[in-house]
């Protein structure tokens, strides 16, 4: 089984033992988590990504999931205090924080990388009903390459009291129940 199967094997897996019917998704890029989304008829989904992702949207042209997807071109930090409380039962956060400082996002960009994703953790929890479910991927990236997040994860957790579970694929998916 290569990487991106047992990522995708443990999303569905998050999705069958949940069972979302709104996800809002962060980060969108080539659409690999959208697919896997939308593959189950039941899910409608809308995702942010502050580029255009013409492959997400043949990916979701294919699977002739349209009508159950929203796709907004924005900043994060702008677009989610936007949604109304309660509007999803699962949030999707996986997003690169990119900055003034390139391409690439914020890889390695720790005090960026803690700043923006503290203060979406916080704004995503809150938009959950009871029992709402926050994934946050790259939890356990490579060292230097996604510190930032680990911390914001970890104090995230330490503010809110609460344990969370690791789906340790990929970036390794922190999961947290409201
Ligand atoms: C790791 S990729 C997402 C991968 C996708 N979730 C998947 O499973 O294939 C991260 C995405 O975050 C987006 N991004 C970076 N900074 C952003 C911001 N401030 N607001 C919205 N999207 C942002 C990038 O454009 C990039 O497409």
């Amino acid at each position: 089984m290569t990487a991106m199967d047992d990522y995708k094997r443990n999303l569905n897996k998050i999705i069958l033992t949940y069972r979302p019917r709104n996800i809002l998704e962060l980060g969108v890029e080539a659409g690999i988590s959208t697919e896997v989304f939308l593959s189950h008829s039941e899910i409608k989904v809308t995702s942010i990504d502050i580029m255009d992702c013409p492959a997400a949207k043949g990916k979701v042209l294919a699977l002739k999931a349209n009508d159950r997807w929203k796709f907004l071109i924005g900043d994060v930090a702008d677009l989610v205090p936007k949604f109304q409380l309660h509007s999803f039962d699962m949030v999707f956060m996986d997003i690169t924080y990119y900055d003034a400082t390139g391409g690439m996002g914020s890889k390695g960009n720790y005090e960026h990388e803690f700043k923006c994703l503290s203060r979406d953790l916080k704004r995503c929890f809150n938009l959950l009903p009871t029992r709402g479910v926050l994934v946050a991927n790259d939890y356990i990236r490579q060292v230097g390459e996604r510190a930032g997040h680990r911390a914001a994860i970890n104090d995230f957790a330490i503010e809110l009291g609460q344990p969370f579970t690791v789906f340790p694929s990929r970036g390794g998916m922190a999961v947290f129940i409201k």
